[in-house]
């Protein structure tokens, strides 16, 4: 797959993050030293492409903002563009617990104080029954795990998204146990594909799209790509995730794309590429999205069938 990477985002098109980032730092500063969190690192806004940007042309922003799966906003692929503009994102803060050397709720904003100088703009292909090509703007998770100091003993990474009824309307009915849920073994979270994404083409993360935080995981089914995020946990243990807990016979937890292990209802050997209309060709799914040069080490001498 040599060649696949290119760098061809122009300066024009990194995060004007200055504008945002004062933002949250009034916000914080107003706010006053109540809820000042440790401290996580000094302010440097940069943004450069990642090297491991696609060439393929991206979708539009309106495929990629106007058909999405937030359970939260309700199960219609039009649900979450039409009520996730009343969550509140601002201020924000995630809690990081479990095996870290220093554990805190840390505000978003200390957060990305920490690790901008890390940014980069990813165009990622991502697949869930749907594929799309995306623009996140971004950083690897990793930065923020080195932030706050992974004790040897963590094996997993845990994630939960916000449960607030009040603006969430999907979380004022059962249709799923909340909080979402989901996990990573700690090498797939510390993989320099894994990233936390704030936004995508250069602008703050739409909100049915997971803002102000959530998890791009691009060798994996879109569900694992959990969106506003609000506590990050390591763990000895494999952790729950939604889906897993859901309908374990259909959904593992590791749900990386393969095209040689089919869900029980459907199979995964094609793949709906989103903007092509509604007869577009099926593609043939590519082993972990596409990924399999960077990733398959990971998960080598296992049985994916098993471990699916
Ligand atoms: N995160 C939360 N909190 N709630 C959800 O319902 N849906 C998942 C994932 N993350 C979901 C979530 C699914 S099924 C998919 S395919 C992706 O988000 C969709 O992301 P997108 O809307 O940005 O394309």
């Amino acid at each position: 797959m040599a060649g696949r990477w290119k760098n061809d985002l122009k300066w024009s098109d990194v995060t004007p993050r200055a504008a945002y980032l004062n933002r949250r730092q009034l916000i914080a500063g107003a706010a006053g030293a109540a809820m000042a969190g440790p401290a996580l690192g000094r302010v440097k806004l940069q943004t450069v492409p990642s090297p491991y940007s696609t060439d393929q042309t991206p979708n539009t922003w309106e495929q990629i903002t106007q058909y999405n799966n937030f359970y939260e906003f309700g199960t219609d692929k039009t649900d979450p563009a039409r009520y996730a503009g009343n969550l509140t994102t601002d201020p924000w803060a995630v809690k990081i617990d479990g095996l870290v050397e220093r554990p805190g709720t840390y505000d978003l904003a200390d957060i990305l104080k920490g690790v901008t100088l890390e940014e980069r703009i990813y165009r990622l292909r991502c697949v869930e029954a749907w594929a799309m090509v995306v623009p996140w703007v971004g950083f690897e998770l990793k930065t923020l795990l080195d932030r706050v100091g992974v004790r040897p003993s963590a094996k997993y990474v845990y994630f939960e998204t916000l449960v607030r009824p009040e603006e969430m309307p999907g979380q004022r009915r059962g249709i799923l146990e909340w909080p979402y849920r989901e996990g990573l073994r700690l090498d797939e979270a510390m993989h320099p594909l894994t990233i936390l994404a704030t936004g995508l083409y250069g602008e703050e993360m739409p909100n049915q799209n997971g803002a102000p935080l959530r998890l791009v995981v691009p060798w994996k089914y879109g569900f694992k790509s959990i969106k506003s995020i609000v506590r990050i946990s390591l763990t000895r243990k494999q952790p729950l995730a939604t889906w897993n807990m859901q309908n374990p016979r259909e959904y593992g937890f590791y749900s990386n794309v393969n095209p040689e292990v089919d869900h029980p209802r459907w199979s995964q050997a094609s793949e709906r590429p989103i903007g092509g209309g509604l007869f577009a060709r099926r593609k043939p799914t590519l082993m972990f999205n596409g990924y399999a040069d960077e990733v398959a080490g990971l998960y080598a001498g296992m049985d994916l069938r098993k471990n699916f």
